[in-house]
């Protein structure tokens, strides 16, 4: 099955003990903590999740030297984790490293995490890739110029826009991950996304994952929203 990943956008540990229950059996829930609720609540809570049995996609955005995305990696991925994230940007030498520090923190008989690689945030206009990254490249094939690097430096896939995925699959391959936020079910509200797919879409387009947030996590029965959405997507 395809995964479904819940976007837990919150900062306190409260939030989260009131949350998680409403979502389902730990061992049916896959979950995206952030940098918020890491670096108020720590890694020790990351692991407790992990033993309980819920999967996490640990969305931090290392970017360093090698040698310091190395060693936080191997951190990592002694937390129990399955996909965590590197920006791209941060070179191929870097993703070399962040890779080779999952593989060397993961205890033996566990699976590595998967690296994910972000390329150009959603963030970054055409304006600011221009004038202040300096890039010649328009977004487009500066996205997939970055995608194709992170995929040979070891990178397991790359987070992208559902839109996108179609012409990374035919440039890059299927043998990568593509998994997209900016997912919205028929009928919900976009918030302060601006381009959405619905899930049927994104399988159709060929995501390998979903992030979903508000529309679980601010729905009347979040249980019964995650369900219809693994649903749709499978
Ligand atoms: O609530 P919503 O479904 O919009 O949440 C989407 C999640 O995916 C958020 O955690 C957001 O930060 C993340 N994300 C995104 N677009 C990106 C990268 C990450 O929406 N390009």
């Amino acid at each position: 099955m395809r995964p479904v990943i819940v976007a837990l956008d919150i900062d306190n540990q409260a939030q989260l003990q009131r949350l998680l229950p409403k979502l389902g059996q730990p061992k049916d829930v896959f979950i995206k903590v952030g940098m918020e609720l890491f670096y108020h609540t720590g890694s020790q809570l990351v692991k407790q999740l992990a033993d309980q049995g819920y999967k996490i996609f640990l969305d931090l955005k290392l970017h360093d030297i090698p040698n310091t995305v190395y060693n936080g990696a191997k951190a990592l991925a002694g937390l129990g984790i399955t996909f965590t994230t590197v920006h791209a940007l941060g070179g191929s030498q870097m993703i070399k490293a962040a890779k080779d520090g999952l593989i060397a923190g993961t205890p033996i008989g566990k699976s590595v995490p998967k690296l994910l690689a972000v390329t150009e945030l959603t963030s970054i206009s055409d304006e600011v890739l221009l004038h202040e990254q300096n890039c010649a490249l328009p977004m487009k094939k500066q996205v997939l110029a970055l995608a194709q690097m992170a995929k040979n430096s070891g990178a397991d896939g790359v987070i992208c826009s559902p839109l996108e995925v179609k012409e990374l699959h035919e440039q890059i391959g299927d043998d990568f991950l593509y998994v997209t936020p900016g997912i919205r079910p028929a009928g919900n509200a976009k918030d302060d996304q601006s381009r959405v797919a619905t899930p049927a879409q994104a399988k159709k387009w060929g995501s390998s994952a979903i992030v979903v947030g508000r529309p679980i996590t601010l729905a009347t029965d979040p249980q019964t929203a995650y369900e219809a959405i693994k649903k749709e997507f499978n």
